[in-house]
């Protein structure tokens, strides 16, 4: 293991469980991923581009990705702090008719899933009439002992997050919209220092998050190229300022109960029921 200093503000070129097994125990504050979903790099729909990556094939025996992504998980239990969290992005996914849900392998790990979120990105993925389309993907709040309580500005943008797909950044299939790392680091660590890791970084959308809201971050990706890429995006991570500022002015409570009752609001609810 190595003094964690040395992963601090870096994005490092390697295989996950190689660079995560250098890591020092008990160090992270937050997590934030979306990994490969194992889809076997087929079309998403006669619309939707296969996703396919410069550095790794997504291509598993279904047995062999579960329990891959079981050793990573608790690789990252391992080096999280007590009281922190993973948010952990993966979706439904269905194949040879049988459905494979991320909770199967999710409960074989050892974090406790504090909640499950839907994103809801308001396009579907695969446009045939085999099923409802499929407009959701899961984020998985992850956490190792009991987190902090969310502060109400943020608890009440709920349990669906309505955020569209990325749709810059054409070098890479699979990008995250800024404002969905934005959220969760800006309603779990708020003005508070930290460090933010994002084990599949691809282009860097966790990092560049982290960095706007002033964290530290470490970013790791099998691809030399999604890795230059994440570095080029680092050093111009102004220009990304303006979502992130949007998304932020989202956190905000309108009108307090205490307001509600000055206004008589609360009084008016009582009295129609
Ligand atoms: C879904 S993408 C992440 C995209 C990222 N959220 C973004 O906003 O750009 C998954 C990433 O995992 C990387 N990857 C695949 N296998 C890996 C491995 N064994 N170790 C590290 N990274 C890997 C791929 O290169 C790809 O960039």
């Amino acid at each position: 293991m190595k003094p964690i200093e040395e992963f601090i503000n870096k994005v490092i070129c390697g295989d996950v469980l190689e660079v995560l097994s250098q890591i020092p125990n008990s160090c992270i504050d937050l997590g934030i991923t979306s990994p490969p979903y194992n889809k076997k790099e087929k079309h998403g729909g006669w619309l939707v581009p296969k996703v396919v990556y410069t550095g790794a094939k997504d291509k598993r025996e279904e047995e062999d990705y579960q329990s891959w992504q079981v050793e990573v998980l608790d690789e990252l239990y391992r080096i999280t702090k007590e009281g922190g969290s993973f948010f952990y992005n993966h979706k439904v996914r269905y194949e040879n008719r049988k459905m494979i849900h991320p909770i199967s392998w999710l409960v074989k790990t050892k974090w406790t899933i504090w909640q499950e979120i839907i994103w809801h990105r308001k396009i579907a993925g695969n446009i045939r009439g085999w099923r409802f389309w499929q407009v959701e993907e899961r984020i998985y709040w992850l956490v190792k002992g009991k987190p902090e309580e969310l502060k109400p500005r943020h608890a009440k943008l709920t349990s669906v997050w309505e955020i569209r797909p990325e749709q810059s950044h054409k070098d890479h299939p699979a990008v995250f919209p800024i404002e969905l790392p934005t959220r969760i680091i800006y309603s779990v660590l708020e003005d508070k220092p930290g460090t933010v890791i994002d084990p599949f970084c691809g282009t860097g959308t966790t990092l560049v998050a982290s960095k706007l809201l002033n964290k530290d971050f470490i970013g790791i990706d099998i691809s030399q190229e999604y890795v230059q890429y994440a570095i080029k995006r680092l050093e111009n991570a102004e220009s990304e300022k303006p979502r992130v500022i949007s998304e932020i002015n989202k956190h905000i409570v309108e009108l307090t109960f205490e307001k509600r009752k000055k206004m008589g609001l609360w009084d008016k609810r009582i009295k129609n029921k």
